[in-house]
């Protein structure tokens, strides 16, 4: 069986991918806080098996305990994938203006939470001969700073960062038998962390304007294809292993 597990599985890019994944070997394991019975329902006919697990990632030391259960369900798998894609872009304003737990709670969830089940995943595939595979959802805001992003900037950097040096750990100790990881900026695709951008006062994000305009320009990519341009990536023959990609290169 492919097995994949994904982040954020519930709205947005995380929702195309949990549609779009198809193929009677694929088992999804699908994690979020929300309820996903609805989308359970309508994927189940798609793929071999879907589980859902209702979490919240911010909730950091609880991780290794989701990764045991997830673990428990997947027997000799000849794929395992990590996608790292829940985030969340609020906290909005300048460092020094906003709360302090609330840029805990998304550091949280965008910078540790990835790391963690990295690590518990690397730890749990080791001994498994199958193609292991982690692709952590980065952003453009990872290379370039944006007023009244601080927490999600540092993060989606940190992501870039801890990519990079996973990747060579991997092939320092396993050679082509290790994890291959890469980070992927998707673009400026239609979701809801969108809203949430276009939603701010200019005082917390002096860019607003510009987020606006797009959105009115239909510009925005449509999460489906982004989605199916992940998948294509995902199961690629040669995965860009180590590398930190943009959607435009795909
Ligand atoms: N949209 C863009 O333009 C854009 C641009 C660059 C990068 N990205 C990246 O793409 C990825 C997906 O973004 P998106 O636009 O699809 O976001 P989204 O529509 O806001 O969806 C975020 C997903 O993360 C889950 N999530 C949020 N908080 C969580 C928590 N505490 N625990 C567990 N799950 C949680 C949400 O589910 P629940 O609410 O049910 O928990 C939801 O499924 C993110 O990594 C984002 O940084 C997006």
């Amino acid at each position: 069986m492919k097995h994949v597990i994904l982040t954020g599985a519930s709205k947005g890019i995380g929702k195309a991918l949990s549609e779009n994944l198809k193929g009677e070997n694929i088992v999804l394991h699908l994690i979020a806080r929300s309820d996903m019975n609805a989308l359970k329902e309508k994927i189940k006919n798609n793929i071999n098996k879907v589980i859902t697990y209702s979490f919240d990632l911010s909730r950091s030391k609880n991780i290794p305990g989701l990764i045991d259960k997830i673990f428990k369900q997947i027997k000799n798998p000849r794929f395992i994938a990590l996608i790292n894609n829940a985030a969340t872009i609020k906290p909005i304003g300048p460092i020094g203006k906003i709360s302090s737990r609330e840029i805990k709670n998304q550091i949280s969830l965008d910078l540790i939470a990835p790391a963690i089940l990295s690590n518990e995943f690397i730890k749990k595939v080791k001994n498994i001969d199958a193609t292991k595979r982690i692709i952590n959802i980065s952003s453009g805001a990872s290379k370039d700073p944006y007023y009244g992003w601080g927490g999600y900037c540092a993060s989606k950097a940190g992501i870039d960062i801890l990519s990079k040096v996973i990747a060579i750990e991997q092939n320092k100790q396993y050679g082509n038998k290790g994890v291959e990881i890469l980070s992927l900026a998707p673009g400026i695709v239609n979701t809801k962390m969108q809203e949430e951008i276009r939603k701010q006062p200019k005082e917390n994000f002096i860019h607003v304007g510009k987020y606006i305009e797009y959105f009115k320009s239909d510009i925005l990519r449509d999460p489906n294809d982004v989605a199916m341009k992940i998948i294509e990536l995902l199961f690629l023959d040669f995965f860009p292993d180590g590398e930190r990609m943009d959607i435009n290169e795909l």
